[in-house]
């Protein structure tokens, strides 16, 4: 579906040569449901900036990423509420655990085989595993480099890597680690159609994971299922590959940055819990609606208009 309206896309973005200024952004649902859920994503973008200024100055100690109360920890995520639905024949459904782990999806029992779905972080609790295995055909794969003895769930469709996740950046520094670029192109080399479900708890560690996503990265998820950790742990080094940046703490300013930048690549939120286990986290769903054209695509559109351009300009000169 995705890569279908994509071409499609790309074939328009080719017959505009002359005329009409060519898409940037493309729906990946053509229906009401995408047109609204497009319409929501980019008022949500063209509102972020406002919404948070007041968020700023009506919560003054949030500002940055100072320590709040523990009983205040969450409140950096309230301007972060869903603001679109699954698509209407996919229920948003709670899967595997109860407590903990549990994570809320867009119909997952509506996936088609051949699919992927990808767990990082499992903490050796494969209750998502085998929620997966027992609602859909999809393979599943699992990463966590801090599970020594991993309990394969289904030899046939079940894979585990003992690696963590982080940036491309890091991962040159870090052997224990692995991007999500080298897992879906290098390690499971999906079809270049596949949009893996991606199911990500990695203790701070999704921002450089995300951060470094384009438009261009391979396999961007159909959905995510993120659990977003606004403190690291202090026991976790400073350095290069601190999941933070060097910081303990992230502010309200900072999640703004995150969620635009996926609102950028198209994802909005379709869920939001605080987790009463965890006061520093909160798990989202974040569903993809949108695809912003790939720069290759944008890029050779920007030289033919420039040889259009260049050749106009020729003749005037000639003519003048
Ligand atoms: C769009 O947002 C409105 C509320 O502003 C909501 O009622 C509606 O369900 C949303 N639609 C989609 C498709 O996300
Ligand atoms: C996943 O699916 C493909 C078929 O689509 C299969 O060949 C492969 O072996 C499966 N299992 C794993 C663990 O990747
Ligand atoms: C938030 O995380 C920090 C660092 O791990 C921890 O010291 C603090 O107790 C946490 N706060 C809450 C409310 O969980």
């Amino acid at each position: 579906m995705l890569l279908v309206v994509l071409s499609g896309a790309l074939a328009l973005l080719a017959q505009t040569a002359n005329g009409a200024s060519p898409a940037t952004r493309v729906a990946l649902f053509d229906s009401v449901y995408g047109a609204e859920a497009t319409y929501n994503l980019s008022m949500w973008r063209a509102s972020l900036f406002s919404r948070l200024e007041q968020f700023i100055s009506d919560n003054p100690a949030l500002h940055l990423h100072h320590e709040v109360r523990a009983e205040e920890w969450h409140k950096r995520f309230e301007p972060f509420q869903p603001f679109i639905t699954c698509p209407p024949d996919q229920r948003l459904e709670r899967v595997g655990n109860e407590h903990d782990g549990g994570k809320w999806l867009c119909g997952l029992d509506k996936m088609k085989a051949p699919c992927n779905v990808i767990s990082v972080g499992s903490f050796n609790d494969y209750g998502f595993e085998q929620a997966v295995l027992q609602n859909t055909k999809c393979n599943i794969t699992t990463l966590d480099c801090t599970v020594s003895k991993p309990r394969v769930q289904d030899p046939a469709r079940h894979k585990f890597f003992k690696k963590c996740m982080s940036s491309e950046a890091t991962v040159t520094e870090r052997k224990d680690f692995m991007s999500y670029r080298d897992l879906v192109e290098g390690e499971l080399r999906l079809p270049s159609t596949d949009a893996p479900l991606l199911k990500i708890d990695i203790e701070g560690y999704e921002f450089p994971v995300m951060s470094e996503w384009t438009p261009d990265t391979p396999n961007l998820p159909s959905q995510i299922a993120v659990e977003i950790h606004v403190a690291s742990w202090k026991r976790q080094a400073l350095s290069k590959t601190h999941p933070i940046w060097n910081r303990h703490r992230l502010g309200v300013l900072d999640l703004g940055l995150f969620f635009a930048h996926l609102a950028e690549l198209g994802y909005g939120i379709v869920s939001k819990e605080d987790n009463e286990y965890c006061g520093n986290c909160s798990e989202f769903t974040l569903f993809r609606v949108e695809a912003a054209v790939p720069s290759r695509a944008t890029a050779s559109r920007i030289s033919q208009l420039r040889r259009h351009r260049n050749r106009r300009l020729r003749r005037a000169r000639r003519h003048a």
